[in-house]
């Protein structure tokens, strides 16, 4: 019989991605999610991927009624991924309640409803922003924790403390905590991609979107950094080798072959890319000319930060290996998916 695993915000970027890879590997995916920065369409793509649909529920996982009646409805429940969480930074810091409301009561609840229904294997959507500005590079899992530079990051903090806390606590959870870089990319069947709602705060849906004419010029914050450009640096990572790592956690769990009750890894590729060799990269990969102007730093930006993946590759089995320009050649490609169809439902 197959395993079920609940992919709690499983039609969002990278939750849709890991639902492929899911179903590919034999798993039934049962998706939750509220549906509020993600589309129902999704589903669809998924299932032209994969020839499966999977299971989904409407769900708001801070709501405690219902997501007591997800687990009451779904018993046979073997893992959970757990993506839900509100992602934009800016936006955190204008409505720091949204975020630490939504962020931390939908993992408690989870962690509830784990504990009551005996399910035992959970991995977590993680982030390298707690890290903040690393002292060195690149970061390994345990470089230090720094104080968070927005609430959408200290989110992610507290969520550590509380797997940690809640680890130490019962002897029958066994969690994987996955720092992600910068994911980027889409599907290379265009089918899924990143949906950003309204105007993109990440790099690479700016990109596209300047690059189709939806917006007029990128603007790249600050080349006054200590780096050989003077433009920031992030380990880009693609969606689908990431969203591979997740599957690899998974079976580790299932399988008990994790060291320790609560594990952390890094998801990266190791290298470090500045935003203007991402443009360079793009312009390559797509053969188009982007418009873009040099202009001040964004507030709350880190300056470089890249991981160091040998934990990953080593302990975890996993090695992301999609390269920069193949990864910005499925982001343009999705976007022009995208556009297409938008006009033709005009
Ligand atoms: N950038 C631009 N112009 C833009 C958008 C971004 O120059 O229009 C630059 C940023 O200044 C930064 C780089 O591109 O140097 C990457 O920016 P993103 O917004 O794509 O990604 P961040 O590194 O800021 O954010 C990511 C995740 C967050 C996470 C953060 C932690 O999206 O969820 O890493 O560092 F909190």
């Amino acid at each position: 019989m197959k395993k079920m695993i609940l992919v709690t915000g499983g039609t969002g970027y990278i939750g849709s991605h890991t639902s492929v890879e899911l179903i590919n590997e034999g798993f039934e995916v049962l998706i939750a999610d509220n549906l509020s920065n993600s589309d129902i369409s999704v589903l669809d793509g998924i299932e032209k991927i994969t020839g499966t649909r999977p299971l989904f529920e409407k769900t708001d996982l801070s709501d405690a009624i219902q997501t007591q009646k997800l687990f009451e409805k779904y018993p046979g429940i073997s893992a959970i991924i757990h993506f839900a969480a509100y992602k934009a930074v800016g936006e955190s810091v204008s409505i720091p309640l949204k975020y630490y409301y939504n962020n931390l009561n939908s993992l408690m609840l989870l962690l509830k409803n784990m504990e009551e229904k005996g399910i035992q294997n959970l991995v977590f959507s993680s982030s390298c922003t707690v890290y903040g500005e690393p002292d060195t590079l690149p970061v390994t899992e345990s470089s230090a924790i720094k104080p968070a530079s927005s609430p959408y990051g200290n989110t992610k903090q507290v969520c550590e403390e509380i797997l940690r806390d809640t680890s130490a606590a019962n002897d029958n959870l066994k969690i994987i905590s996955l720092r992600y870089f910068n994911p980027i990319g889409a599907h290379p069947s265009a089918l899924i991609g990143e949906l950003p709602l309204g105007i993109p705060n990440n790099l690479v849906p700016f990109i596209t979107q300047t690059a189709i004419g939806l917006r007029e010029e990128l603007k790249v914050f600050g080349v006054d950094y200590n780096t050989p450009d003077g433009s920031a640096i992030r380990d880009y990572i693609n969606v689908v080798d990431l969203s591979k790592a997740h599957v690899t956690a998974i079976k580790r769990l299932l399988e008990n072959k994790n060291r320790k009750k609560l594990e952390t890894f890094n998801l990266g590729t190791g290298n470090g890319f500045s935003v203007l060799e991402v443009i360079k990269a793009f312009e390559k990969a797509s053969g188009e000319k982007l418009k873009y102007k040099i202009v001040g730093r964004r507030e709350g930006d880190v300056e470089k930060v890249y991981a160091d993946t040998q934990l990953a590759n080593t302990e975890l089995g996993w090695k992301a290996g999609t390269g920069l320009e193949e990864t910005l050649l499925s982001a343009w490609k999705w976007e022009k998916q995208l556009r297409k169809n938008k006009n033709q439902a005009k």
